[in-house]
């Protein structure tokens, strides 16, 4: 199982569109996936279409290229269920409002170590747990960046080349050796939000997914619009590159699976 914090420390990086992406790309490769949102905001939540039970079959449906609708459950948190995403929302008491709840970080904090406890209770448990974080500072916020960085076997780093946008990895990766302490721990780098595709800087990652910044996933992103409306030849980047964190994940996750059982 692999458990994967979406962490960029700078806002608007794209941890929650990368994240709603990503789960139904590897729900369609027949994964379970839990979507955990841990932002206050609940913009995750919201886009999979809690409290907004047209997100999923809207947005999601345009950028990943469905062609089949998704049933939607909001009944309870447990039933939150998309295919085979389970998406669980910030709210501590109820997931069926979002809006309702701005949960603080020590509460955050601890509701995720207990989700992430919980997880041997199911039957059935996931394949892949993602997590999309609020925007992380090691300084600001500790105690939530070292529980995720505890708890993951994997980090998802999500930098753009704009000022500010990925300077900040080189210090988050040493900030988790020394947590982790020799524990094996993957890392994938994302570049997102990239005028060319070719280019830009190696941070020496041994995963690295680039994807372009593209107005018609920006355009359908706004949880709302009319995105059958958008017309866009250059979507098929955003999917291919998806498809292939998603392939990145599916790797690691077997190779962890196998360690483990040596
Ligand atoms: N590749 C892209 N092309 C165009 N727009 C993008 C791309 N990636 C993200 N965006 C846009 O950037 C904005 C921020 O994306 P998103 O909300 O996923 O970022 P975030 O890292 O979750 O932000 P926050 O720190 O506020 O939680 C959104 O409007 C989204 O549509
Ligand atoms: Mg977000």
């Amino acid at each position: 199982m692999i458990i994967a914090p979406l962490i960029s420390q700078k806002g608007g990086a794209g941890k929650t569109l990368i994240s709603a992406s990503l789960s139904v790309a590897l729900a369609i490769r027949g994964y379970r996936v839990w979507l955990i949102d841990l932002d206050p905001n609940a913009t995750l939540s919201k886009v999979m279409g809690i409290g907004n039970p047209t997100g999923v079959n809207g947005a999601l449906t345009y950028i990943m290229g469905f062609t089949k609708s998704i049933k939607v459950h909001t009944a309870t948190m447990e039933n939150n269920t998309i295919a085979n995403v389970k998406v669980i929302p910030p709210g501590t008491t109820s997931g069926i409002n979002p809006d309702g709840a701005l949960p603080s970080t020590p509460v955050l904090t601890s509701r995720l170590s207990s989700l992430i406890n919980g997880i041997g209770n199911y039957r059935v448990r996931p394949n892949f747990v993602l997590i999309d974080t609020p925007t992380l500072n090691p300084t600001l916020n500790p105690s939530l960046t070292a529980s995720l960085i505890n708890i993951a076997n994997l980090l998802i780093l999500v930098t753009t080349d704009e000022p500010g946008g990925s300077n900040w990895v080189g210090s988050l990766l040493e900030y988790a050796l020394t947590i982790t302490q020799g524990r094996r721990q993957e890392y994938v780098m994302i570049m997102n939000k990239l005028i060319n595709i070719r280019g830009g800087f190696d941070l020496g990652a041994r995963y690295m997914v680039r994807i372009l910044r593209n107005p018609g996933v920006e355009a359908a992103w706004r949880v709302g619009s009319i995105p059958y409306l958008i017309k866009d030849p250059e979507l098929n980047q955003f999917r291919k590159a998806i498809d292939e964190l998603a392939s990145i994940l599916e790797k690691i996750n077997a190779e962890l699976t196998w360690v483990t059982q040596q």
